[in-house]
């Protein structure tokens, strides 16, 4: 008798994945002269529920116009896509806006197959979740970095493949990493892949900054959580109530930078290492780029892509592009 496939496969990379360089990371990170911490490390267990509350908050428009791109536009980019395509996910987190693109992807051809690729170990429950909803469904997940996860999850496959990068993830990265991250993904696409890429627009700092300095403090307490993690992970010796969130828009590179401010001088311990902060000293914990319509076509030819599609929100704060391989 034949067994049917697992519906579920999961994968980590036996160097631990993404959570093994933590202690290096942090111990370089605050113990040189300009001090910062990766952004990768605000998503663990708890700055991954940290995160889906940010998302709802009234000042956080970001996922609320990606979803409404999405319901709008789902069946248009599924019933574009080739036969028997599947659909590969660079950071995941809930997977609550994946659910839209699957159901529009099953609605148009059927079966699917969804590789989601985080960092996060929240990775394998959403999985189970996704797999309780939709019986036609079949998950291959990474729990890595992007761009390893990436090549891993695009080989495991031949059928053509969506790339999904969503959530204005992209921001993150600064223009020359944007566009070497973006050459990488497009040296693993083949023609008939696709990328769908949400980007948030440039817009006033009266509306950036409220969105990342919320009044009730749910992004103060995402980005203070990286304290904490070091010291229940990395046995650290940070006292967090000695820090501050600190949020400022830098209008030059159109972008807004998250920081860490040490309310008084200090000296920490993390991982052997000692750092000697200054009062009002910043550990730089997040970039948040912004782009205008003609910085993502720009960054999109860098990279080796071309933008076939762009939808945005009714109030034009953000914008969903559709790529192909140049
Ligand atoms: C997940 C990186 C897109 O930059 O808007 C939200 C992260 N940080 N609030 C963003 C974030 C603070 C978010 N990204």
């Amino acid at each position: 008798m034949r067994r049917p496939a697992p519906r579920l496969e999961y994968y980590v990379p036996h160097n631990g994945g993404a959570a093994s360089d933590f202690a290096e990371c942090a111990r370089r990170g605050l113990c040189g002269p300009k001090k910062s911490l990766d952004p990768r490390f605000l998503y663990d267990e708890r700055g991954s529920e940290i995160f889906e509350r940010i998302c709802s908050l009234p000042e956080y428009y970001l996922t609320r116009a990606e979803t409404e791109i999405l319901e709008r536009a789902g069946a248009e980019i599924a019933s574009a896509l080739p036969p028997r395509c599947r659909l590969i996910e660079l950071g995941s987190g809930s997977s609550a806006k994946t659910r839209i693109l699957l159901e529009r992807m099953n609605e148009a051809q059927g079966d699917v197959t969804y590789s989601p690729i985080d960092v996060s170990r929240a990775l394998e429950g959403a999985s189970r979740a996704l797999l309780e909803s939709y019986e036609w469904l079949r998950i291959v997940g990474v729990e890595d970095t992007y761009e390893s996860g990436l090549r891993l999850a695009h080989s495991s496959g031949d059928a053509p493949a969506l790339i999904a990068f969503l959530g204005s993830s992209i921001g993150n990265l600064t223009g020359s990493c944007a566009r070497s991250f973006l050459r990488t993904v497009a040296s693993v696409m083949r023609a008939e892949d696709a990328l769908l890429m949400g980007v948030d627009l440039d817009k006033p700092e009266s509306a950036l900054v409220p969105a990342y300095d919320d009044a009730a403090g749910v992004t103060a307490e995402f980005n203070l959580n990286l304290l904490h993690r070091i010291n229940s992970e990395l046995g650290g010796s940070i006292d967090v109530s000695k820090f501050e969130h600190h949020v400022v828009y830098n209008a030059g590179e159109r972008r807004i930078e998250m920081y860490l401010r040490a309310l008084e001088g200090q000296e920490i311990e993390v991982c052997g290492g000692r750092a000697e902060l200054r009062r009002g000293e910043l550990v730089l914990t997040e970039y948040s780029h912004k782009y205008t319509p003609e910085g993502i076509g720009d960054l999109a030819a860098a990279a080796g892509l071309r933008v076939e599609r762009t939808w945005h929100d009714s109030a034009r704060r953000y914008a969903l592009v559709l790529c192909s391989r140049a």
